[in-house]
């Protein structure tokens, strides 16, 4: 099969090659790969910023795929060739809490990706990818949808009239908005740009705040939620950062900690964390049953994904530099 393969760390090193397709053992599904989406997670993979020391090479990079099953090993009994599925990134948490050795198990590393015709998912970690969507729209759900869903339904319990506010308009950011608004949360945004909050507010955000214009965007927030901050709020910024989403969050409301865009260490004050008894939770994306029930919760609501831009298997190095520069959603490389 035709593969990229990344031979060490930096965008030049990864390279389209010919390589072995792999034969599906006991309980595996080998699935020719329709599209995969890329996360943030997968720039820094290829940027050596992203628990480098596990980073096998040459490595198939790209966590989030969707396609058909064309072959099941043996003892295969909950899919069949033909069936659409989802690679689901942490492939063993499968439900529950969960275990300690979870990143061990993640595709596009250090297990191998999707950035190939073909790849082998375990059948307990693949999940039937929606009917009424493409490969390309399927594929954006792993990562970027399931980590969106997981921080306002598990962790958040978001219900109607809740308020929260999402960072910036990148692939988890914009799912956010999709569904904490089909949850009837109000939903306040961040960008960098105001084309972009406009667009989000068309996908049901209530107020945006430029963060370029307004860098203490968190007393924006303040004056927008009459003073009290919001009742959860996605970080997918990190950094020194955090200490502001603290001051836009109220009184005992919730922070999910997603990501690291500004750094992936910070100087934490801890008075306001104690004064405002912040609850801040770390987010490593769902357990493959959060999967489920998002995908039944998107086909109810009739959500679609927001694509940016969909390039081809040979574009593969442009859709990096495409993420690099700033998607409004997601990116996806269709293959098949
Ligand atoms: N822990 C998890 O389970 C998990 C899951 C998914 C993602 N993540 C992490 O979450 C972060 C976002 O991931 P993603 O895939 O959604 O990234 P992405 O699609 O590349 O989104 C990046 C967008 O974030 C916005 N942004 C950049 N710097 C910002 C800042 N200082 N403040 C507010 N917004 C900012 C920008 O939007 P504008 O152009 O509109 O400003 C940018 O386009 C990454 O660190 C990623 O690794 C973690």
């Amino acid at each position: 099969m035709k593969a990229w393969l990344l031979n060490d760390f930096g965008l030049d090193n990864l390279v389209l090659r010919d390589t072995p397709t792999s034969e599906p053992k006991a309980g595996e599904l080998l699935v020719k790969v329709g599209a995969v989406s890329l996360n943030f997670r997968d720039k820094a993979i290829v940027d050596g910023i992203y628990e480098p020391h596990k980073v096998p090479k040459p490595l198939i990079p790209v966590s989030d795929a969707a396609g058909t099953v064309v072959a099941v090993g043996e003892g295969v009994s909950r899919f069949r060739v033909g069936d659409r599925v989802n690679s689901h990134l942490y492939s063993r948490w499968i439900d529950g809490p969960p275990g300690p050795d979870e990143p061990d198990y993640c595709f596009g590393s250090p297990l191998p990706g999707g950035l190939a015709e073909y790849m082998i998912i375990h059948e307990d970690s693949a999940v039937r990818a929606p009917d009424n969507m493409s490969d390309e729209e399927a594929s954006t759900l792993p990562i970027a949808a399931l980590t969106a869903w997981y921080s306002l339904v598990d962790y958040g319990q978001i219900k109607a009239g809740h308020s929260v506010l999402v960072q910036g308009t990148g692939g988890v950011s914009i799912f956010a908005i999709q569904l904490a608004t089909a949850l009837g949360a109000r939903v306040i945004v961040t960008s960098s740009n105001d084309a972009n909050l406009e667009a989000a507010m068309k996908l049901g955000a209530v107020a945006g705040v430029n963060y370029r214009t307004h860098p203490d965007w968190e007393e924006q927030v303040l004056k927008l939620t009459d003073g009290k901050g919001v009742d959860l709020l996605l970080d997918v910024a990190g950094g020194n950062g955090l200490n502001q989403s603290i001051a836009a969050t109220k009184a005992a409301g919730k922070i999910a900690q997603i990501g690291f865009l500004t750094g992936q260490t910070t100087e934490l004050g801890l008075m306001p964390l104690i004064f405002r008894q912040t609850t801040i939770r770390g987010i490593a994306v769902a357990p493959r049953s959060a999967f489920d029930r998002m995908n039944a919760f998107l086909n109810e609501n009739q959500i679609r994904p927001v694509i940016d831009k969909v390039y081809s298997f040979a574009e593969a190095r442009q859709a990096y530099e495409h993420l690099e520069r700033g998607a409004f959603g997601k990116v996806v490389i269709k293959i098949a």
